[in-house]
């Protein structure tokens, strides 16, 4: 982000922030949601942060664009019924905003289960010696590092594998659930096609798109549910 900001600086553009996997991560101690001009949570259920259904949020300092954000959520009036431009009806329900409010208090809690889940996977990982870097061949796992400056919440706990399709089916015979965030990079959406980047333009994001895969990653989460994950794992590759 600090890189993304300086080009943003440097060329009078502006940072738009998705936060929407990222409620209570930071970076260099400032909060994502906080760090572009305008930032997005989803409060979608599948999120850290969720709400009961359809949820999101945006934040902002620039007094402008949230007044206009304001505006938009609300079929584009800034007044009742005098439209000023097209918007939608994108404004909360009051359930979701209440389910929210308290589910909010719970949320670093949660969060720093998520951590100690993730540093569990990590242990896990190496003792399994799945990790280490054979002298010929890369390893069958490799594990996202994370940065000092970087708090993360492991809204996932992504790893990148070879062979990923055939693990895939091999853990769900064995009761673990796994996804692919995601499968498509963004330049590749037919909705982009019109952008003309062609597959090979952005390699290090298709690389990417055809080895990350998620594993169970929630605040509950048991170390024997994780040993069970690790060790199917371990017996694909072996
Ligand atoms: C990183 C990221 N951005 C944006 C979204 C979109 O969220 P929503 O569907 O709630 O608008 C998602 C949802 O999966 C996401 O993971």
């Amino acid at each position: 982000m600090d890189r993304l900001n300086q080009v943003a600086d440097e060329f009078k553009l502006q940072v738009i922030e998705d936060a929407a996997q990222a409620a209570g991560a930071s970076w260099n101690d400032r909060k994502a949601g906080s760090i572009g001009t305008i930032n997005a949570f989803s409060f979608y259920p599948t999120k850290n942060l969720s709400a009961f259904g359809e949820a999101g949020a945006v934040t902002t300092n620039h007094p402008a664009m949230a007044q206009h954000v304001r505006s938009l959520r609300n079929h584009g009036a800034k007044q009742r019924y005098y439209h000023e431009e097209i918007g939608w009806n994108s404004r909360m329900d009051a359930i979701q905003g209440a389910v929210l409010r308290v589910k909010m208090n719970y949320l670093p809690q949660w969060n720093q289960m998520r951590r100690q889940n993730a540093a569990t996977y990590d242990r896990l990982f190496s003792t399994a010696g799945l990790t280490r870097v054979a002298a010929e061949s890369k390893p069958p796992v490799v594990l996202l590092k994370t940065r000092p400056e970087a708090h993360h919440i492991y809204h996932q706990y992504v790893i990148r594998v070879k062979d990923r399709e055939p693990l895939r089916d091999f853990l769900k015979e064995r009761g673990v659930g796994t996804e692919i965030y995601y499968p498509v990079p963004l330049h590749l959406q037919q909705c982009f096609a019109y952008l003309g980047y062609a597959p090979g333009s952005l390699p290090e994001a298709e690389q990417a798109a055809k080895e990350v895969l998620a594993l169970p990653m929630f605040a509950e989460l048991e170390e024997g549910e994780q040993k069970h994950v690790v060790e199917s794992i371990a017996q694909f590759y072996s």
